[in-house]
C-alpha cells in the first residue's frame, strides 16, 4: 500500500495543504511542536477510524475552528481509493469512500492500512494491561470485521451492566441475567479470537526479535484470559458472573470478565516488564510492531505503511540498520528532529505547522 496524497485542513496546528509523498522513504524534519506527530495523526486517523494519540477525537480539531478533514488519497493493489474523515464540533464524524457518502466510520477499519510506532508504544512492555489488549484489538479489527462487531457489543453490554450495577434498581437481580446470556456469547467470542492471535502474533513477534537480537533472545507471548484450561467459554462466564453477583453490586462495576485479560511478554523466559532492561523492552517492542506489519501484510496482500514517529533517534546504530532494510520494500513516513541515514529518501521540512518539501 501506499500514500500518494493527504490534504489536512483544520487539523490541529497544521495549515490547509496537500502534501504528496515519494512511494518509499519519506523523511519528515523539523524542530519540537511544529506539527510533525500531528500530521502521522491525520495519516493514521484514516486507518483506524480515531486518533492513537486521544480518545477525545474532535479534540484534533484546529483550537477555536469548528470542522476538520483529512483526505487520504493511497493505492491499494494498483489502484487509487480516495478517504475522506471531517470532524465536526457539532455532529462529530463523518467518512466518504471514493466520494461515497453512505459509509460508516466503522467501515473504513480494514481499507487503508498502516503500522504507527512512536516512543510511547514502550507502554506495550511497560504499561498496564490495557495498552495491550488496545494493540492486539486494532490488529484483529482491522483483519475481522467479526472481531469488531463482537468487540463493539461486548463494551456496549460491560458498560450497561456496570452503569445497571452503579444504579442497582430494584430488579437488578433478573435485569443482569438477560444482559449475561448476550454478555457471555460477546466475551466468548473476542476471548476465543485473542487466544488464537495471541498464537499468531507471537510466531511472528518471536522471529523479529530473534533478529533484532542478533539471535540472542527468544520472545515468548502468554495470553493470560479468564478462559484459560475452559472449555464452555459461554457457561464458564455465566457460573462467574453470578458468583460474583454480590460483590459487583457492592463495588457498582463489573469484576469478572476479558477486561481483566492481559498479554505476558517474556524474553528467554524472563518477564519483559518486570525483569528486562530499557534496551530490551523498546527491542521487543519493535519487533511487535514488525509482527503486525508482517501480519497486516498477509491479510492485505501487501505491506501496510509504515509510520515513525521519533522512533530512530531511541535505537541504536544496529537496530536502526535492521529496521531500515524495510525501507527498501515499503512506503515508510518517518519523523525526526535530525536524519543522518544516507539513505534515498523524499525529505521534508515541518515549520509551524507547514509541511514542505526540500
Ligand atoms: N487541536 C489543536 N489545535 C491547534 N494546535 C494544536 C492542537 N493540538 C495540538 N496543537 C499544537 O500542535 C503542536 C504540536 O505538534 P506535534 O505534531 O506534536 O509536534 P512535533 O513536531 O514535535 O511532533 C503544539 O504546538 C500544539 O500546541
Ligand atoms: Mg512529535
Amino acid at each position: 500500500m501506499k500514500i500518494n496524497s493527504v490534504s489536512v485542513q483544520g487539523f490541529r496546528n497544521l495549515d490547509e495543504q496537500t502534501i504528496e509523498f515519494a512511494p518509499l522513504l519519506n523523511v519528515i524534519c523539523g524542530k519540537n511542536a511544529q506539527g510533525k506527530t500531528n500530521l502521522l495523526e491525520a495519516i493514521y486517523f484514516a486507518t483506524i477510524g480515531k486518533s492513537p494519540r486521544t480518545r477525545k477525537d474532535l479534540e484534533a480539531i484546529g483550537f477555536g475552528k469548528k470542522n476538520a478533514k483529512i483526505v487520504l488519497c493511497y493505492e491499494r493493489g494498483g489502484v487509487e481509493h480516495c478517504l475522506e474523515i471531517e470532524l465536526a464540533q457539532s455532529l462529530g464524524k463523518t467518512v466518504r469512500v471514493d466520494g461515497n457518502q453512505n459509509v460508516k466510520l466503522v467501515d473504513i477499519v480494514g481499507l487503508f492500512g498502516s503500522v504507527y510506532f512512536s516512543p510511547e508504544e514502550l507502554k506495550l512492555a511497560q504499561g498496564a494491561p490495557n495498552a495491550r489488549r488496545r494493540f492486539v484489538d486494532i490488529i484483529n479489527c482491522q483483519i475481522s470485521k467479526n472481531y469488531m462487531h463482537d468487540l463493539q457489543v461486548f463494551q456496549r453490554l460491560l458498560n450497561q451492566r456496570n452503569s445497571l450495577l452503579k444504579n442497582r434498581s430494584a430488579k437488578i437481580k433478573q435485569e443482569l441475567e438477560v444482559w449475561d446470556f448476550s454478555l457471555a456469547r460477546a466475551c466468548a467470542r473476542v476471548g476465543k479470537a485473542r487466544l488464537e492471535f495471541s498464537k499468531r502474533l507471537e510466531e511472528f513477534a518471536k522471529q523479529a526479535h530473534f533478529n533484532l537480537s542478533d539471535n540472542k533472545e527468544t520472545l515468548s507471548i502468554g495470553y493470560h484470559s479468564i478462559y484459560e484450561g475452559q472449555d464452555d467459554f459461554e457457561q464458564f462466564y455465566l457460573e462467574n458472573a453470578k458468583k460474583n453477583f454480590e460483590k459487583d453490586l457492592a463495588l457498582g462495576y463489573s469484576t469478572f470478565g476479558l477486561q481483566n485479560d492481559d498479554y505476558v511478554f517474556k524474553l528467554n523466559g524472563l518477564d519483559l516488564r518486570k525483569n528486562c532492561s530499557q534496551g530490551q523492552q523498546r527491542t521487543a517492542t519493535l519487533a511487535l510492531k514488525l509482527a503486525e506489519l508482517e501480519i497486516l501484510k498477509q491479510e492485505y496482500g501487501e505491506y501496510p505503511v509504515l509510520l515513525l514517529d521519533d522512533v530512530l533517534s531511541e535505537l541504536d546504530k544496529d537496530r536502526r540498520t535492521k529496521l531500515a532494510k524495510y525501507f527498501k520494500d515499503i512506503q515508510c513516513l518517518l519523523t525526526c528532529t535530525d536524519f543522518d541515514l544516507d539513505l534515498d529518501c523524499k525529505i521534508f521540512e515541518v515549520e509551524n505547522g507547514v509541511v514542505m518539501a526540500k
